[in-house]
């Protein structure tokens, strides 16, 4: 291979700089306002498919965000990649406690990243890691050493739930066929201790509505006579987790997968400091499910979640009143063998059900996913395992992921094909978060470790 190190030291303030480019265009699919900045991304990310080798790129439209698909056959023989990543992003807000705009990229040297990162939104999740790719490409087509066939298939509403991509894929077997799908849309461990992703969880997010009186109320001349759906909905919030933290919708652990103690014993060799996670996140304790370490927690364990509430008065000073309705999204991560449409159900009848006389319970569904846990013992794997092992000079641990991208059990579904998760990011990127931001080493072990992904998987397949 003419040397993939010398290629990225010759070209890295390109790489930079065309990633930067892509990070200032706001493509939050989440809200309408910036849909004209969303699609040109997708052009964005058209051209540069083309000139880094695709024979072939196309926008394809469909009820949503386009989706581009680029390919680059050159022996029908040969093993097939399917590259899957994502271009759209998060909405910013908080606005006020970004350090500087989201949308317009910065390079700052953390304590984590000496040698830099870039802070925008997006820059881990997932134009950065999704970039990756594309370089990576780039150097094997110009270097003559794609091993291999490459498909690409990047969509723009993986933060809203993948809608137009599962009516894609569904359509589109033949054209989509492929001998594994890589994405690098996750995080590892640490610089010094690269990890593979085996697990995503499983979503069922909902929205909740509760309406009492039929209009706002004086909370002198109502309060304390009427039922207030604040209060109300405050309290049926806490029921849904019992004194030791589990959560209380009957049926809800039914179908949970139970590690074993071996399985668990395994888990916990995998290096990770509760001080270091405590002082990251300026907590004095951690809290959650009784009888499970952190890491089970947030990996193999379900959970549930409110991710926003709302109702009444929430503006400057103090105004008197009794809503008449309200609000909460929430979410609830699944592990394997729980079905996220027969949680729902769950979801709905049971908070249906706890609503006192007085007021009316609404559940509306939002979106939601199965989860999907990759095998260890199979070609894909360890092809992804040497790759780390030569970049990183360690052999990467396997690790589930407490995240979601709900569309991976739906390829293997229609395209019959396993998914390999080779992240580079870190928990500390701040994904969803104000100040996100992307090692400048993560993005550069990444363009060097993909293509040598190709080289062994293209190796062990033949
Ligand atoms: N890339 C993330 C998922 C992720 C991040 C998995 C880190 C594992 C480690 C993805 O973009 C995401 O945010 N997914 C959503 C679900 C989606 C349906 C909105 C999530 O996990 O909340
Ligand atoms: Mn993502
Ligand atoms: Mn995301």
């Amino acid at each position: 291979m003419n040397n993939i190190k010398s290629y990225i030291n010759q070209h890295k303030d390109r790489f930079i700089s065309e990633l930067v480019e892509i990070l200032k265009i706001p493509s939050i699919s989440a809200d309408s306002a910036f849909s004209q900045d969303v699609i040109s991304t997708s052009d964005a990310v058209k051209i540069h498919l083309e000139k880094a080798g695709c024979d072939h790129v196309e926008i394809c439209e469909t009820p949503g965000y386009p989706i581009i698909y680029g390919e680059k056959i050159i022996d029908p023989k040969l093993p097939t990649v399917l590259v899957y990543g994502h271009y759209d992003v998060q909405p910013p807000d908080p606005m006020n406690l970004w350090n500087s705009p989201p949308f317009e990229p910065i390079i700052k040297k953390t304590e984590l990243h000496p040698e830099g990162a870039i802070f925008a939104r997006g820059a881990s999740d997932d134009k950065g890691q999704m970039f990756m790719h594309i370089k990576a490409l780039e150097y094997m087509t110009s270097n003559k050493n794609l091993p291999c066939n490459v498909k690409f298939m990047i969509e723009g509403e993986e933060e809203v739930g993948s809608e137009s991509l599962s009516w894609f894929v569904k359509q589109h077997q033949e054209k989509l066929a492929n001998d594994v799908i890589l994405i690098s849309d996750t995080g590892m461990i640490s610089n010094t201790q690269p990890s593979i992703t085996t697990g995503l969880r499983g979503l069922s997010y909902v929205e909740v509505e509760v309406t009492g009186p039929n209009r706002d109320l004086h909370s002198g001349l109502y309060g304390g006579a009427v039922a207030n759906p604040i209060n109300i909905l405050a309290k049926m919030i806490a029921s849904l987790h019992d004194e030791d933290n589990h959560i209380t919708i009957p049926g809800f652990y039914d179908k949970v997968e139970n590690l074993s103690d071996e399985e668990r014993v395994e888990m916990a060799k995998a290096p990770f400091s509760l001080d270091a996670y405590k002082t990251a996140l300026d907590i004095d304790s951690v809290y959650g499910e009784k009888g499970y370490t952190t890491n089970e927690r947030n990996s193999i364990r379900p959970t549930l979640d409110v991710n926003g509430i709302w109702g009444g008065y929430t503006g400057e000073g103090a105004k008197t009143v009794i809503a008449s309705k309200a609000y909460a999204k929430i979410s609830m991560r699944l592990v394997p063998h729980q079905d996220w449409q027969e949680i729902t159900e769950l979801f709905k009848s049971h908070f249906e059900s706890i609503g006192p006389k007085g007021v009316t319970v609404k559940v509306t569904p939002h979106h939601g996913g199965q989860g999907y846990v990759t095998p260890t013992d199979n070609i894909a794997y360890k092809a992804a395992a040497k790759a780390y092992q030569d970049t990183f000079g360690k052999n990467p641990i396997p690790q589930r992921s407490g995240g979601s991208i709900p569309i991976v059990a739906l390829f293997e579904q229609e395209l019959n094909s396993k998914t390999i998760l080779m992240g580079f990011g870190l928990d500390s990127d701040a994904i969803h978060s104000p100040n996100e931001h992307f090692g400048i080493l993560n993005y550069l072990k990444g363009i060097e470790t993909i293509p040598l992904f190709y080289k062994y998987f293209t190796e062990m397949k033949s």
